[in-house]
């Protein structure tokens, strides 16, 4: 099936390793033009390197931190400056850390906020006129399967991914009439360095090993395993594909069937 991806401007930010990572390689396998970002120069440079080794890739990263209040701004601007346009833009940062109710103040709980919703809704707003320009504009937050589950030890991710939802869901039927369409994924456990460091914290805890952690977690899937990042990446690239072109106000959880509820 042809995704219709071919010469597609793409965004995609937290996307220097892990599930946007992962995402990136398969939109560059389709031919789109991807624009990658993370924090970390060598890390991003090193992404880079990799993307650019897949036949007729056409990448550019730009660093910086989704989180800072000027980001937004000046990444749309780098990118109409290059491209002129932009049709799909993919929100993505890394996740606030672990813990429960007595384990952050206020400052950090603001932090989580700025990573975690704040950055989806600047990035949203900045990019929208860009978006109106495309023929086929697309937004696809990323958030986490937390939303239809809270995940024990995530208080951060579990409150905050619920407002990223909602502002989803929200964009959905505003940007609707433009043509923009606007989806989330929330993934379940998928194998990647944040998941290494969570089951890490989790042996450390519980005095065991990262692979008895790892197989507990996966025990929980009817699957029997976690999730691999290249599956992640297949569904996020159809769902910002105009092929999914009816495919609106979605948010679709792919967790391997973890969440037993349902809806
Ligand atoms: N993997 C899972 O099982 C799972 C499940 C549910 C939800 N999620 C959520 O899905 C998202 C991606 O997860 P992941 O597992 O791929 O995470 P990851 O392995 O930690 O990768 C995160 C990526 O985003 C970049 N990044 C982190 N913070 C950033 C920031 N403030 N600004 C710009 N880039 C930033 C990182 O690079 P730098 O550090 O260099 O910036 C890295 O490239 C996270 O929000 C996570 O909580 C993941």
């Amino acid at each position: 099936m042809d995704l219709f991806l071919k010469d597609k401007i793409i965004l995609i930010t937290g996307s220097s390793s892990g599930l946007g990572f992962a995402t990136a390689q398969q939109l560059v396998q389709e031919g789109a033009i991807i624009i990658i970002n993370g924090r970390d120069k060598k890390r991003l440079t090193d992404a880079k390197e990799k993307l650019d080794a897949i036949p007729n890739a056409q990448v550019i990263a730009i660093a910086g931190d989704v989180s800072a209040v000027d980001f937004a701004a000046k990444v749309v601007n780098e990118i109409e400056y290059h491209f002129g346009g932009l049709d799909i833009l993919i929100t993505n940062a890394g996740g606030p850390p672990a813990g429960s109710l007595d384990d952050f103040s206020d400052e950090e709980w603001q932090n989580a906020i700025n990573s975690t919703f704040l950055s989806h809704l600047r990035l949203i707003r900045a990019a929208k006129p860009l978006l109106m320009k495309s023929t086929t504009p697309c937004i696809l937050t990323i958030t986490s399967a937390a939303v239809k589950q809270p995940m024990p030890n995530m208080i951060l991710s579990n409150s905050i991914r619920a407002a990223t939802v909602g502002l989803t869901k929200t964009l959905a039927n505003e940007l609707g009439p433009a043509g923009i369409r606007v989806n989330s994924i929330l993934p379940g456990w998928t194998d990647t360095e944040r998941v290494q460091h969570l089951m890490q914290t989790r042996a450390t805890k519980n005095n065991t090993s990262i692979d008895e952690e790892y197989h507990k977690q996966a025990f929980e899937s009817p699957l029997k395993r976690i999730g691999k990042p290249e599956e992640f990446a297949r569904v996020a690239t159809f769902l910002v594909s105009p092929a999914a072109s009816y495919i609106n106000g979605v948010m679709l959880v792919v967790d391997g069937g973890l969440n037993k509820g349902l809806l």
